[in-house]
C-alpha cells in the first residue's frame, strides 16, 4: 500500500486499542478494560483493579481505560468486547474463563418494524421532491436546532455553509462519545438505529452529499455489529438511492471527537485536530466541504421535520429553552441514566423529578454540568438554569449535557485530579501549552497542598494558547476547584 513502516507505527502507537507486540508474540490474551472515569472510580473501579489483579486467569490482561459510556451502570469495565455492567470480580472472571470476545446485540428497532412505524417516511418525501432542501433547511433553522455534540452551532445554519462550497461534499457523523458521563447517543443508537439513519440521509440529501462517514467508538462493539447488518439492508431497501455510507470504527481516543481530528481519524493517521482555518464546511474530509454532526442532532432531525408540518405551535415546542434535551446522569443518584427534561432545568429539579432523588444517605454537594471538561458547580447556586449559554459565566458549560452527580461522601479535588490525569492521557501532544500544561497539572494537582499560584498559572496558559478544545477546557475543574471548594484544598 505504499505506507512507511514510520507511518504505520506513528498511527500504531496513538491509538490505546492498537498494541505494539513482539514479532513473535502471538499468545493470545483476552483484555479485560476497567473503566477509571470519574463515574467508576466513585463506585470502585479501584477495588475492582486489585480484585481482579489477584484473581484473573493467566490469558487475561488488564487495562486502565478512560470512559466506556457506561456510566449508569458503574462500575464497567469491557471484556474482550462485552461490556461488563456494574461489574465484580466473578462476573468478570467468568466472562474471561468463557473465552468472551463477541458483544451481545442490543434489543433494537430493526428495519422491517422501523418502516412499519412510519420511519423514512420523511426520507421518502424529500427524494419525491415534495420538499426542496432549501426547505428542510428552513425547517432546522426555524425549530431552532442547535448541535448537540457539546458546542452547540445552529444546525441549520451548518447545512446552509456547507452548501454554500463546490460539490463532491460529504457527511461525517461523531459517534465518539467520548467525553467522560456521556452516554446519550448509545442509548438512542441501541433502541432506535433507523431514526438515526433517516436523519443522517435527509442531512446528506440537503446538501447534496455524496458520501456518509459514521464514526462510531470502538467501545461500542456491539453497536457496530448491528449497524452493519442494519445498513446492509438498507441499501437493499432503497437501491441506487442512498448516497456511500462507510461504517468505520475508531481505535480508543478521545481526542478524535473533536471534529477535525475525527476525520484525520477517518483517513487512517493519527487523531491530531487540525489548525484552522481552512474551516472543515470548506475542506474537510479528504479535502472535500464536509457536514459533521454529532449522533443525537441527527436522530431528531425527522422528528422536528414531521412536526414542523404539523404547525407553528409544534416548532415552538421544540425550540431554545422551552425544548426537551437529553441528560446523561450519573453517579450518585437513584435513578441514574439518559432523561429527557426541559433545557434549562434546575440540577435539583433534575434529580427530584427525573432520577428518583439522591441515593440514600448522600447529600447533594456538587455535580459535573457537562462531563469532565465542564467543570465542576456547587448544588449552592440555586435554580442555575442546565442549558447552553447560561453557564459560562459559573466558568462552566453544558456541552453534551453529562451530569455526574458528586455527594457529601465526595472529595472535589479527588475527581479533579481525575479529570486532569485524562486529559492528560488524551492530549494528543501536538500543542506544548496541552501537552505539558496537562502533565504538569496533574503532578501539582497530586500533591497534598496545591501551589495554585502555579495552577492557576498553568490553567491561564492552557485555556488560552491550546489548539483545540481539549487544551482550552482541560483547567475547567481545576479552576473550579480553587474557586468553589477551595475550603477542601
Ligand atoms: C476534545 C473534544 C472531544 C469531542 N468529542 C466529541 C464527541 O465524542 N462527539 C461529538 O459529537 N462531538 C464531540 N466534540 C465536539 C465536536 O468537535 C463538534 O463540535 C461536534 O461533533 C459538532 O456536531 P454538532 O454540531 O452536531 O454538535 C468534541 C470536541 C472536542 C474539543
Ligand atoms: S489542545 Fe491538546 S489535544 Fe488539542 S491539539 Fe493541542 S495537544 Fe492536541
Amino acid at each position: 500500500m505504499s505506507i512507511a513502516t514510520g507511518e504505520i507505527y506513528e498511527v500504531a502507537s496513538f491509538y490505546h486499542h492498537f498494541n505494539l507486540t513482539e514479532k513473535n508474540d502471538s499468545e493470545k490474551k483476552i483484555c479485560v478494560r476497567v473503566c477509571e472515569s470519574i463515574t467508576c472510580s466513585m463506585f470502585g473501579a479501584d477495588d475492582l483493579i486489585t480484585d481482579l489483579t489477584k484473581q484473573l486467569p493467566e490469558n487475561a490482561v488488564i487495562q486502565h481505560v478512560p470512559c466506556v459510556g457506561r456510566c449508569d451502570s458503574a462500575p464497567v469495565c469491557v471484556v474482550g468486547k462485552r461490556p461488563v455492567l456494574n461489574a465484580t470480580p466473578d462476573k468478570v472472571c467468568t466472562l474471561v474463563n468463557n473465552n468472551v470476545t463477541v458483544p451481545s446485540l442490543p434489543n433494537y428497532i430493526k428495519l422491517e418494524d422501523a418502516l412499519s412505524d412510519g420511519c423514512y417516511k420523511t426520507f421518502k418525501s424529500c427524494l419525491s421532491k415534495q420538499f426542496t432542501p432549501s426547505q428542510v433547511i428552513q425547517k432546522i433553522t426555524d425549530a431552532g436546532l442547535r448541535g448537540l455534540g457539546g458546542a452547540g452551532f445552529s444546525a441549520g445554519k451548518k447545512w446552509d455553509i456547507v452548501r454554500s462550497f463546490p460539490a463532491p461534499r460529504v457527511v461525517a457523523i461523531n459517534i465518539d462519545e467520548g467525553e467522560p458521563g456521556t452516554f446519550k447517543d448509545r442509548h438512542y443508537l441501541e433502541k432506535a438505529p433507523h431514526q438515526f439513519l433517516e436523519g443522517m440521509l435527509i442531512a446528506a440529501w440537503a446538501v447534496n452529499a455524496s458520501t456518509c462517514f459514521i464514526y462510531l467508538r470502538d467501545e461500542y462493539a456491539a453497536c457496530h455489529e448491528m449497524l452493519s447488518i442494519e445498513l446492509e439492508k438498507l441499501r437493499t431497501e432503497f437501491p441506487r438511492q442512498l448516497p456511500d455510507i462507510e461504517l468505520r470504527r475508531g481505535a480508543g481516543s478521545y481526542v478524535c471527537g473533536e471534529e477535525s481530528a475525527m476525520l484525520e481519524s477517518i483517513e487512517g493517521k493519527r487523531g491530531m485536530p487540525r489548525l484552522r482555518p481552512p474551516y472543515i464546511a470548506e475542506k474537510g474530509l479528504f479535502g472535500k466541504p464536509t457536514l459533521e454532526h454529532n449522533f443525537e442532532t441527527l436522530y431528531w432531525i425527522p422528528e422536528i421535520i414531521r412536526k414542523a408540518k404539523g404547525g407553528k405551535e409544534e416548532i415552538i415546542e421544540l425550540r431554545g429553552r422551552k425544548g426537551l434535551r437529553s441528560f446523561s446522569v450519573s453517579g450518585r443518584v437513584c435513578i441514574p441514566g439518559v432523561h429527557r427534561a426541559p433545557a434549562g432545568i434546575s440540577i435539583h429539579e433534575l434529580i427530584n423529578d427525573y432520577c428518583g432523588g439522591m441515593l440514600s444517605g448522600h447529600k447533594l454537594k456538587a455535580y459535573f454540568p457537562g462531563g469532565a471538561s465542564g467543570g465542576i458547580l456547587p448544588a449552592g447556586i440555586k435554580d442555575l438554569p442546565l442549558d447552553f449559554d447560561t453557564l459560562q459565566a459559573h466558568g462552566c458549560f453544558i456541552g453534551s449535557a453529562a451530569i455526574i452527580v458528586l455527594s457529601d461522601h465526595d472529595a472535589i479535588p479527588e475527581y479533579a485530579l481525575n479529570a486532569m490525569r485524562f486529559f492528560k492521557e488524551e492530549s494528543c501532544g501536538k500543542c506544548t501549552p496541552c501537552r505539558v500544561g496537562t502533565d504538569k497539572a496533574a503532578e501539582l494537582m497530586s500533591e497534598e497542598k496545591w501551589d495554585l499560584e502555579k495552577l492557576t498559572d498553568l490553567a491561564t496558559v492552557m485555556a488560552e494558547a491550546s489548539i483545540c478544545g481539549l487544551g482550552q477546557a482541560a483547567p475547567n475543574p481545576l479552576l473550579s476547584t480553587i474557586k468553589y471548594f477551595g475550603d477542601e484544598l
